[in-house]
């Protein structure tokens, strides 16, 4: 046995600093081996509590391959809530040998799950939770709804629709029409109820807001400020001159969705969402204090600020693809189509701020996949379509990143009960359960007789659907 400061002479290693010095700890750098890789990590190689005796051999075993890759302040999160001899016990488990890919695009990188998950009883491998909805979907139309409905419904009980079509859906009568529609592809024996999304347009008529209130189907308005995103042409051009809309909603007590991002092509892309909120966002929240607004696919600190600040009735949605990514993701090492979406990937400390949010299961952040389909040719071309298509992998992506925080006790919170909270939606009484069965995300989709390359295309997953 040898002391472990004396293997530092011959290893790379670096003391990893926790909060509490008694939870400090050395990784040990072991020499990698091509293809040996577990999928969570990017080096092989194990985590000793400071101060632990350790043989060479232990540390060059590969089986103990760890992720406990020096990845700043979440890392030290994450070890701050370990006692030192379980960091070591879940290192020596690790051997779940899984290939590590070599494609940059993957943020997952897994841990072994909580305590609770492993114990060898009726939990280890399996996890129930009430039925989750989607508060922010795109299912298109026309062929397209064989493969997006089932693919929502199989796994979801209800889904906010957004209603950016060509033409787009901007009254209680198309809405109607579209709901029928997605209901007949809705697999038999499944139960699922579409949330239809009326689109705000700059003469929305007051009357159609009444409208809405009335039907029993449609549940909230969309703001795209024209030009935004995907099919918002005929969007709003100025989200200041419309508050007799925003008026008649808090009147009727119909939910605002909020694309949040202004479109002045002078305003840095990466900026358009400070600037929304500054600009337009701040005004409204405070003219109409009873107006339930949802933040809609929060991207920044200053987002998860403002919805933080705010009132109960001021929410954000949080897409797989803002929790998981950061723009390295679509830009290093080559630009990454399918990671583009809009509002764009921002930088890491917005993605930590989103994070953080749903990681402490803070009760306004709610699951909005923004699963959004785009044929390949169309993602893969000089001009690139904007949207991540994740409704399949979406649950098991959630579930796989409060894993690797420790925090699958959150799941359910995030992804079945806020959300209906907010909406004032009866929470679902039947449940999902997924599997701690590797699954692997397919390749490519055929949908309407178009190759489809969806999120995580080709990945592995921890987490599969029972
Ligand atoms: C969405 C789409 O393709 O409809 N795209 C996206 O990048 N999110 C529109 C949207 O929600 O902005
Ligand atoms: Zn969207």
């Amino acid at each position: 046995m040898a002391e472990t400061s004396s293997l530092l002479r011959n290893h790379t290693g670096y003391r990893i600093a926790g909060s509490n010095p008694a939870l400090s700890a050395i990784y040990i750098k072991t020499p990698r081996t091509a293809g040996r890789f577990c999928l969570c990590c990017k080096i092989s190689g194990t985590l000793y509590p400071t101060g632990m005796t350790v043989s060479q051999e232990q540390i060059s075993d590969e089986s103990r391959v760890t992720s406990y890759e020096n990845r700043g302040s979440l890392l030290d999160t994450r070890y701050s809530r370990l006692a030192p001899a379980r960091n070591t016990l879940r290192s020596s488990a690790h051997t779940h040998g899984q290939t590590f890919s070599t494609r940059p695009t993957p943020q997952l990188r897994y841990t072994m799950p909580p305590e609770k998950f492993r114990q060898g009883d009726a939990m280890t491998d399996t996890l129930t939770i009430a039925r989750p909805d989607d508060w922010h979907l795109h299912f298109r139309d026309g062929d397209l709804l064989a493969e997006t409905v089932p693919a929502t419904a199989n796994v979801f009980g209800r889904a906010i629709v957004m209603p950016n079509l060509t033409p787009p859906v901007n009254t209680v009568a198309q809405a109607d029409e579209y709901r029928q529609r997605i209901l007949a592809q809705v697999p038999a024996g499944v139960t699922f109820e579409p949330l239809m999304v009326l689109y705000l347009t700059d003469t929305t008529p007051v009357e159609e807001v009444e409208r809405a209130a009335k039907s029993d189907f449609v549940h909230a308005f969309k703001l795209y400020p024209a030009g935004a995103t995907t099919n918002s042409d005929s969007g709003v051009t100025d989200p200041g001159k419309i508050t007799h809309l925003y008026a008649a909603m808090e009147k009727h007590d119909v939910p605002l969705l909020v694309h949040g991002e202004v479109t002045d092509a002078d305003i840095d892309i990466f900026d358009r969402e400070k600037v929304f909120i500054d600009r337009y966002l701040n005004d409204i929240r405070r003219q109409f204090p009873g107006l339930r607004i949802v933040f809609e696919h929060v991207t920044t600190s200053e987002g998860v600020h403002f919805v933080r600040e705010a009132s109960e009735l001021t929410a954000a949605t949080v897409t797989p693809q803002h929790l998981l990514m950061n723009r390295n993701d679509l830009l290093v090492g080559g630009v990454r189509p399918h990671n583009y979406c809009l509002p764009i990937l921002k930088r890491r400390q917005h993605q930590e701020s989103i994070q953080q949010a749903v990681l402490e299961g803070h009760g306004r952040f709610f699951l909005g996949t923004d699963s959004a389909p785009h044929a390949r040719n169309k993602k893969e071309a000089a001009c690139g379509c904007a949207g991540c298509y994740s409704a399949r992998a979406a649950l098991p992506l959630y579930a796989s990143f409060l894993e690797q925080h420790n925090a699958l006790d959150k799941l359910e919170g995030f992804a079945s009960h806020f959300g209906a909270d907010f909406y004032r939606l009866p929470r679902h009484t039947d449940t999902v359960t997924l599997v701690r069965k590797p699954w692997s995300v397919p390749e490519v989709i055929d949908a309407a007789g178009e190759a489809m390359v969806p999120f995580y295309a080709g990945q592995q997953l921890p987490w599969s659907l029972g």
